[in-house]
């Protein structure tokens, strides 16, 4: 099959959080697997920062954003380790700038024309490389326009009539809504701007354009896939969701073994795998007590955190859990995030009260990352939603223990340390159901009794889920018998209209 990736985010070129890992691996897999994909996203100023070489193909664009005609240039580069072309669209009054969707805590105000053009220049290449794409597959609202222009404008375009689109959905919170008048930026007719189409509550919602027009939907676990589709987590959407649901399905996100492998991993201190993870992760443990300023001390069980500083990871309960537990208990906690200005102070302030026990870094540090979850004794995830995660993968791979909430892939993907899944094998991690501090707490000590007093059990979990494998292989062929599907329905459907 021939796929187009619509992106906004590819690792290692730009990354905010997991989109950026799945679209950075997943293409590769299909490739792997013996598909031809390429992938377009924007060029950011820093995707030229990240050492790849980026080059110039010498195609121009000229695309219509609302009244304007705007031009783009078409960079190119390869995916690390694979044969992947990235087009890269480069049109620098857009995506020249510091960040990705905003600076300091606010969104650019353009950003519909933004991602109207990454939408816009992804379609125009099956023209300009004079392909037969099979799949336009899009990603978040930032590329839910692509469903929308291809079903309406692209309809009757030379070449475009078989093609299907998929629109797969990381994180539903995030709806891309704009004022109504952006609906001319789009350069869509006024009549698609109706509650059953682009209008959202009196905006315009470019996450919804996606999830109306894609002949295929699909979210990055079962269980989110389920509870989308309920009032609880719809986030208004859920009508819409239920309406399409025999065109969703959930598939969970995998692990790049190129980026993530503790037995290879150029950011570790000291590299391990499942027959040598004791020692390994000992090491591991002494270098980033030193480095974070935590006290040294092998015994002392290392709570390991990582990610977005938003609302969605649950950092207000990690927050009095941590003012609980630093006074007294034998614990130490380690912080990487970013975001949310008020998390930033809340656990600035935390980690200044209680040096030696609590070390944060408030920034995003790809070494560093990796540095924690293998040094990481227990890994913390108490989530409010959680689509798929690829924290607790990571964990699950690096001996890291995961305490999640039983929620989207978390509950897909951690396996409850009960008494009956411990002797059959198969616990890899802690649950607890309530988003309250007392269920976070409560699993936390069932976590840390289990590792200061049944050392057995313990060292059960950890080789269970450093034995699973979480690689795309799975994933990928998942991926592509929906893209046949797709495929096949639209083209019955285009040879029932003509
Ligand atoms: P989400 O996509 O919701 O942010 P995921 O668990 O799917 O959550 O993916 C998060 C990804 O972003 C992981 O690769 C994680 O290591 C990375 N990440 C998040 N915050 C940081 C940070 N501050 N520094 C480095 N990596 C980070
Ligand atoms: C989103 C979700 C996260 C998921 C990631 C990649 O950011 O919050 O759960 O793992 O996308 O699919």
């Amino acid at each position: 099959m021939n796929i187009v990736f619509v992106t906004s985010e590819v690792a290692p070129l730009a990354k905010t959080g997991g989109l950026a890992d799945v679209c950075g691996a997943l293409p590769a897999e299909l490739a792997r697997q013996g598909h031809r994909v390429s992938v377009v996203m924007p060029a950011y100023r820093g995707c030229f920062h990240q050492g790849l070489a980026i080059q110039d193909t010498g195609h121009r664009l000229e695309l219509p954003i609302g009244q304007r005609l705007v031009s783009a240039q078409l960079l190119e580069t390869t995916l690390p380790e694979s044969d992947v072309p990235v087009y890269l669209v480069q049109q620098a009054a857009f995506f020249d700038r510091p960040g990705l969707y905003g600076e300091g805590g606010r969104d650019y105000p353009d950003n519909c024309e933004r991602f109207v053009l990454l939408a816009r220049a992804a379609l125009e290449l099956p023209r300009f490389f004079d392909m037969a794409v099979d799949v336009f597959h899009s990603h978040d609202w930032q590329a839910g326009l692509v469903p929308a222009l291809l079903n309406i404008e692209y309809r009757h375009a030379r070449g475009y009539s078989g093609i299907a689109s998929v629109f797969t959905i990381h994180n539903l919170a995030y709806q891309g809504c704009f004022p109504s008048w952006d609906m001319a930026v789009t350069g869509l007719d006024w009549r698609y701007f109706n509650y059953r189409q682009l209008e959202f509550y009196g905006q315009l919602s470019l996450l919804k354009a996606g999830l109306v027009f894609a002949d295929a939907l699909t979210t990055v676990s079962p269980t989110y896939a389920r509870e989308i589709q309920t009032p609880e987590q719809g986030y208004g959407l859920d009508g819409v969701l239920r309406e399409r649901g025999e065109s969703l399905t959930g598939i969970v996100n995998g692990v790049d073994g190129r980026v993530w492998d503790p037995a290879t991993d150029q950011h570790l201190p000291a590299r391990y795998d499942v027959t040598t993870w004791q020692e390994g992760k000992a090491e591991c443990k002494a270098a980033l007590q030193a480095e974070m300023g935590l006290a040294v001390d092998p015994f002392v069980p290392l709570i390991g955190l990582v990610g977005r500083l938003a609302d969605q990871k649950g950092w207000d309960l990690v927050a009095q859990v941590m003012r609980r537990w630093l006074p007294h208990e034998y614990a130490q906690w380690v912080v990487l995030g970013t975001g949310q200005p008020e998390y930033h102070s809340l656990l600035g302030d935390l980690a200044a009260q209680f040096p030696g026990k609590l070390s944060v870094r408030l920034g995003f540090h790809e070494g560093l990352a990796h540095r924690i979850e293998a040094a990481s004794d227990l890994f913390a995830m108490p989530s409010r939603y959680e689509p798929c995660g690829l924290n607790q993968l990571y964990s699950l791979k690096y001996g890291a223990v995961p305490v999640v909430r039983n929620t989207g892939g978390l509950a897909d993907t951690v396996t409850d340390a009960s008494a009956a899944h411990l002797s059959a094998g198969v616990a890899t991690g802690f649950h607890f159901d309530h988003y309250d501090a007392d269920a976070l707490d409560a699993t936390l000590r069932r976590a840390v009794h289990c590792y200061r007093f049944q050392r057995g059990d313990w060292e059960k979990l950890v080789a269970t889920g450093m034995s699973q494998d979480w690689s795309w292989g799975q994933s990928a062929r998942q991926y592509v018998a929906m893209y046949e599907q797709a495929v096949e329905r639209k083209r019955n459907a285009a040879s029932q209209a003509s």
